[in-house]
Order: C-alpha cells, then sequence, then structure tokens
C-alpha cells in the first residue's frame, strides 16, 4: 500500500528555508570567531620570491597573516625527488595557477580583514605557461582507465556508405551555486569542529584527518543544509584545511567564506573539452561506426577524468565503435565534476553528430534513433534491466507535434523569426553504492531517522521523510530525518544522481528491520494474532503492526512496547547495491524535444519551447522531481547559449569571476518547460525501483538546441555557447 510514495509532497524542510531558520554554512555562530581573508597569485606558474606582510600585520584589527613561511604543516612532504605538487594551501613557495591562494589575512571582522588582503606585497619569478588546451593538445595522455574499442571501428568506418566528420568545443564552465563555498572551524584540545558546505561530510573528515595528522574520529564535520553544489563541493576542496590549519594555529575559531570570484578558482569546473566524432552509417541509417576522441584539460599537479566518453557508448546499437578519452595538463586549477559531468559533453558531441548525420542520409532525426535502437546494452551485450526510452521518444513526439516539422532548414517562420526545431537522446547511469541509516522509532509513534547524505536541492530531506514514513506507517510530521553531520551513519556523498537509490534504500531497510523486531517482540506472546506470520508479511501502519492487506489482524505498537517496556527501537541498516545488478545493464533515458526563435537580423536565439520525456524508474515525489528535470532543462539552456568561463591567456587567468561576466539563464531567458515521466516498474536496480534523475534532466538539451538552431537557420554551431556572433 502506498501512503506517501509517488505523490507529490512538498519539501518539508521548506519553511525552514524560506524563514532563515535553515542554517548554512557562514551562518552558524561560533563565540569569538575570527574571520580569515584569502589572497590569491596573480601569476599563472612561477615561485613566490618575496611575500610582506608588515602593513597586513599592521592594519586594524589583524590578528594574523599566514603565508607559506608561517603556516602549520598539512599533508606529508612530499619527497625531495618528487614532481612539483599542490595538494595543500600554503605549504611552498610554488604557484601553479593564477587565482591560488598565498596567503590568509585573519582579523577581528570581515571588513579588517578584506582590507588588510589588499595590503599584502608579493613578488614571482614567474615561468612560462600553458592554459589553452588546443595548444597541448598532442601532449594529452589517456585516460587511467582507457576503455577498448569494440569490433572493428576503423575498418567498418571505410566501408561506411555515408558519413559525417566534425569537431565540437565546449568551453570551461563554472558551478554558480548560490551559496558561497565556506568553512567555520573551531578545536577543542584534539577535537575539531568544522562546519563546512559539502556534499560529502566523511569525504572532508577522511581529507582533513590526512592534511591535519588527527585521527578521523577526532574531526566533526557538519553540514546540514547546502545552497547548491552541482558537484563543487564534492571534492573537499582547499578551504576547509585552511580554515582548520588557521584556527589550530590561532587557538581560536575561524571562518572562511569565498568570494564569488573567489568561486571561480576555488571549486574546480567543467574542463575544456575538444570531440572528434565521425560516424559511419549504410544507406539506409544503420550505424557501421562510431569513432569518438575527446580531449579535455586537468591541472599540472593533479589527474582529473570527466569519463566524456563513458555512456555515450551505451546509447546505439553498433557493433564498432571506439571512444578514447585523453587528458592534458595545463597551469590552471584542476577541473571537476559538473552537473550531468561527462555525460552531458559526450552527448552533446554525439547528438549534434546524430543530427550532422540525419540530414547526410536525409532521414528524420527521430527515425534516425529508432534505426538504432539499442535492444541491449551495445558495450556488454548484457539485457537493460529496464529501458522505456522507445515509449519516451513516442510520446515526445506525439507532443511536441514533431512529425509536422519540415526537415528543410530556414523552412519555418513566426513572422520575421526563423523557428527550429531539434531533438536529442539523454542518458545517465543508475548508481547505487553503499549506505547506512539509523532509525529510533519511539512509543509515542514518532521516528527520528539519521543518516550523513547531504541535500544540495533535489530535497532528499524530504524523499527520505517519506520513505521512513511509507514503512514505519507514519505521517510526515512524525518523523524526522537528520543528515550532514559524522556523527551519524555513513552515507555516500550525495552526487552521481545515486543518493535516493543508495540513502533511501537504508532508509528503508531500518525501517523494515524495526517492522520486524516488533513482530518478534508481538510473537513472544503466544496468544499474538501474528503467530507464524513472516516479516515480510507485515507492515507498519497508523501505530499498528498488521499483516499486509489484512486489518482483522494486527497489534497496537505502542501498547506492544509499553508492556514490554520498551521506550524507543534503534536499528541502523547498511544497505549496498544488489549482486542481481551485475547481469544487467541499468541506464536512465530521455527524449527531448526543443522549439528555438531566431532573429535572423540580431542572431539571437530564444528557446521557445521544451518538452523532455525521462524514463528513470519509479518516482517518489514528482513534484520534487519535475523540479529537477526542469532545472536540468534551465542548466542545458545555459550551457548552449551562454556559459563560458574565458581565459586570458596571457596571463593564464579566468576573466569571467561574476554574475555580471559568466551568464547564466535569467527568468526572461526561460519559456515553456514541459517535462513528463514514463514510470520504469524496475526490480532490479534496487529495492525502490528508483534510477538517478536529477543530471539525467540536462544532458541531450544542448545538443537539441544546437540542432533546432541548424533547422531554424541552416548554420551548425559546433563550439558552445552559440552566442549570436556565431549566427552572422
Ligand atoms: Mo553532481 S556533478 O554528481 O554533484
Amino acid at each position: 500500500m502506498t501512503r506517501y510514495l509517488g505523490k507529490e509532497t512538498t519539501r518539508v524542510d521548506g519553511i525552514a528555508k524560506v524563514t532563515g531558520k535553515a542554517k548554512y554554512t557562514a551562518e552558524f555562530q561560533v563565540p569569538h570567531v575570527a574571520y580569515g581573508f584569502i589572497v590569491l597569485s596573480t601569476i599563472a606558474k612561477g615561485r613566490i620570491t618575496t611575500i610582506d606582510t608588515r602593513e597586513a600585520e599592521q592594519a586594524a584589527g589583524v590578528v594574523r597573516v599566514i603565508t607559506h613561511l608561517n603556516a602549520g604543516k598539512l599533508g606529508k612532504a612530499p619527497a625531495a625527488d618528487a614532481p612539483a605538487q599542490w595538494a595543500w594551501p600554503l605549504q611552498s613557495d610554488r604557484v601553479f595557477f593564477n587565482g591560488q591562494p598565498i596567503a590568509l589575512v585573519i582579523a577581528e571582522t570581515y571588513e579588517q580583514a578584506r582590507h588588510a588582503s589588499r595590503l599584502v606585497k608579493v613578488a614571482y619569478q614567474a615561468e612560462a605557461h600553458s592554459t589553452d588546451l588546443q595548444t597541448v593538445l598532442a601532449q594529452a595522455k589517456p585516460d587511467a582507465k582507457p576503455v577498448p574499442a569494440r569490433g572493428n571501428p576503423v575498418a567498418a568506418m571505410q566501408q561506411a556508405a555515408v558519413k559525417v566528420n566534425s569537431e565540437y568545443h565546449i568551453p570551461i564552465e563554472h558551478h554558480n551555486p548560490i551559496e558561497p563555498h565556506a568553512a567555520i572551524a573551531f578545536w577543542e584540545g584534539e577535537q575539531l569542529t568544522i562546519f563546512d558546505k559539502t556534499q560529502n561530510v566523511y569525504g572532508v573528515q577522511q581529507h582533513l584527518s590526512e592534511g591535519l595528522g588527527v585521527p578521523a574520529e577526532n574531526i566533526r564535520v557538519v553540514s546540514p543544509f547546502v545552497g547548491g553544489a552541482f558537484g563543487s563541493s564534492l571534492k573537499p576542496n582547499y578551504y576547509p584545511s585552511l580554515t582548520a590549519m588557521a584556527a589550530r594555529e590561532l587557538k581560536r575559531p575561524v571562518k572562511v567564506v569565498f568570494t564569488r570570484a573567489q568561486m571561480f578558482t576555488g571549486h574546480g569546473y567543467r574542463p575544456h573539452t575538444i570531440q572528434k566524432v565521425a560516424l559511419g552509417a549504410d544507406a539506409q541509417g544503420k550505424l557501421q561506426s562510431i569513432i569518438h576522441e575527446a580531449f579535455h584539460n586537468t591541472s599540472s599537479f593533479e589527474p582529473f577524468s570527466d569519463a566524456t566518453t563513458s555512456f555515450l557508448r551505451q546509447v546505439y546499437a553498433c557493433p564498432n565503435l571506439d571512444a578514447p578519452l585523453k587528458i592534458a595538463a595545463t597551469d590552471l586549477p584542476t577541473p571537476t565534476w559538473m552537473r550531468a559531468p561527462g555525460a552531458v559533453s559526450g552527448m552533446f558531441a554525439l547528438e549534434s553528430a546524430m543530427d550532422e548525420l540525419s540530414y547526410a542520409l536525409k532521414i528524420d532525426p527521430l527515425d534516425l534513433r529508432l534505426i538504432n535502437y539499442a535492444e541491449v546494452d551495445p558495450e556488454s551485450g548484457k539485457p537493460f534491466s529496464s529501458k522505456a526510452l522507445r515509449e519516451c521518444y513516442r510520446m515526445g513526439a506525439e507532443k511536441f507535434g514533431w512529425r509536422q516539422r519540415n526537415p528543410e532548414p530556414r523552412s519555418m517562420r513566426d513572422g520575421k523569426l526563423l523557428v527550429g526545431w531539434g531533438m536529442a537522446t539523454s542518458v545517465w547511469g543508475a548508481f547505487q553504492q553503499s549506505a547506512s541509516a539509523r532509525i529510533t522509532y519511539h512509543a509515542d509513534g514518532t521516528a527520528n531517522v539519521a543518516s550523513a547524505t547531504s541535500d544540495i536541492g533535489p530535497g532528499t530531506y524530504t524523499v527520505m521523510t517519506m520513505i521512513a514514513a511509507e514503512f514505519l506507517g507514519l505521517h510526515l510530521d512524525q518523523v524526522k530525518f537528520e543528515l550532514g553531520d559524522t556523527r551519524q551513519p555513513r552515507a555516500p556523498a550525495q552526487g552521481g544522481s545515486w543518493t535516493t537509490s543508495s540513502v533511501g534504500s537504508a532508509v528503508q531497510g531500518a525501517a523494515l528491520t524495526i517492522t520486524a523486531r516488533l513482530l518478534d517482540m508481538a510473537n513472544k506472546d503466544a496468544g499474538s494474532p501474528l503467530q507464524g506470520v513472516a516479516a515480510a508479511d507485515v507492515e507498519m501502519l497508523d501505530g499498528r503492526l498488521r499483516v499486509k492487506n489484512d486489518s482483522s489482524r494486527s497489534i497496537d505498537i505502542a501498547e506492544l512496547m509499553k508492556r514490554t517496556g520498551t521506550t524507543e527501537i534503534t536499528e541502523t541498516f547498511d544497505s549496498k547495491p544488489s549482486p542481481e545488478r551485475a547481469k544487467f545493464a541499468s541506464l536512465a533515458h530521455g527524449a527531448q524535444f526543443v522549439e528555438v526563435k531566431v532573429d535572423p537580423d540580431l542572431g539571437t536565439i530564444k528557446v521557445t519551447r521544451v518538452l523532455e520525456i525521462t524514463a528513470c524508474g519509479k518516482i517518489l515525489n514528482p513534484l520534487a522531481s519535475h523540479s529537477q528535470e526542469i532545472g536540468g532543462v534551465v542548466w542545458g539552456i545555459g550551457m548552449a547559449l551562454e556559459e563560458a568561463t574565458e581565459v586570458d591567456h596571457r596571463y593564464g587567468r579566468m576573466m569571467t569571476a561574476s554574475l555580471q561576466h559568466y551568464h547564466v539563464p535569467v527568468n526572461a531567458d526561460i519559456h515553456s518547460i514541459e517535462t513528463i515521466f514514463v514510470e520504469e516498474d524496475d526490480t532490479v536496480v534496487n529495492p525502490l525501483g528508483v534510477k538517478g534523475m536529477g543530471e539525467l534532466g540536462m544532458v541531450g538539451i544542448p545538443a537539441a538546441i544546437a540542432n533546432a538552431v541548424f533547422h531554424a537557420t541552416g548554420k551548425r554551431v559546433r563550439d558552445l555557447p552559440i552566442t549570436p556572433e556565431k549566427l552572422l
């Protein structure tokens, strides 16, 4: 019986968020806190020769200026012959990127610290740098985990009747969550408490344990609310260790908050990505070969793989495919995962190329996808645990009116505006990670539920409360779910769209364990009406433990607990992926249909209509789930038309480090967006039957828009963003 799952549920934390009760990292009040302001390098590569902090130290309110000359030690000292490393802040005079932290000015107030930061004088010995992926492409090295080709793509390409071959560019893009990254650290003896904006409290704990040389159990990381992160807080970043080190040096609480500009070098970014895609098909449109080479940058001191070509191998039934990823070092900060990492980049190129192939073949773009529909996973040959993509295509085409499309570019108009229709496929994973959750069920019919996950915005507080209420048979307001604290049971980072599958399975497991315990307790009494009933056949509902679908056989839980002298029952459940999953391929899919209107004189593009149909297992909270997909579409519009981090390669510096210069969509850019789910009944992926759905929403959107722009204008733009001048 469903009580909450599948029903639209408003956010349980919504009122706390809009009334200011929800505390974000920088809002925690810690007595006697000092404020740190970070000073960043202004060269991209070289050495600090002198750093003069005297004037800053004399400034009003300044407590200390920490540089590499007086910083507390972080991490292990590298071996003398090791290559230059930048893992921990303020540990050497080396500069590895423009915008690297080189000092922390700490003062009684934020304003005093910021003022004094301007008084720090630095001299450098600069070295030649390279920050442009184009110029280092030849030095790119294969991804650490290369995937071999399938079939014989080169020979098959030679024999293909129809071919396309194009190159696609995606610039560096930055996450710009509303909440800036921040930490507040304080020590009580050997115990560190740190409030940190993070998607992964246990990851930060481990990182700080290594950096500070303190046992993990002495470190408490707290992060109850996150104002957006999108991958920018998956890795620990440099500022938590900097803040904790400063607090240890000063023997005083320290707070550090990034400025908006510091976020452009302080938390990673979507890497600059270049893709060379060749598709070969027979005259009927059947793909014969895909050769999809991707290149992206990393930093000089740290590897990073965006796995650009991973998911795209599994999209089309093509026997011959090679999709190598090569990565080149640049003198920039290290990239990181950013919303739908890899997938949205790889699918922009593949789905643009599929559109180009459809024109070369004179086959409708949707028909071309259907001709090459993968009935089984083309990479492993395994069956899909579920795949309703065909229904997504069918429903999307019908609702959008796709079959009325005149395939000829520039053939459709609205007054003087050129109208274009484009489509693309989306794909994401159905991941599940190990996770733990703890439930305490009280005799008064309330429950406390905890797991150290995060809620960066998708509605994790709400869906976990729903799952617990569903299986404990309680009302939502009888359940209190807490997250974001290393005192809670271990959970994975919130990322990869795996939280509901991973943590949700643990919450469900803990609730079912409590149900089984209550049954045991009840059946110690020979007269129990539940004698002989298996745990799987009972459920909790409205304070009673009862045989499923048989309310005549039930007992009152409060009475049972009272009779047995039990005030509360606590169970912790560790969930992990079922081995059954290995027999199948599990993916989430979607189809996107887009209308654009282009002003032929100005080159301006409006995305007037988006229809996105996704198939991602069961939808537990349709309200929050539609929000996720709409948000994905909005981000896809940003990626297609607006977002780019420009680098001035003369200085190796990110130039667009503000929301004035880094454009993201605003309300005026957004018109009609409709998202629809085709639910799948997948009993393999996890007990809840849910797949990744958050990141899925943006995959395919940039390609669908670029394809619509081609249909409108006859211009194929292969480098994002599609800004007006590229159409003139
Ligand atoms: Mo998302 S890039 O997995 O936070």
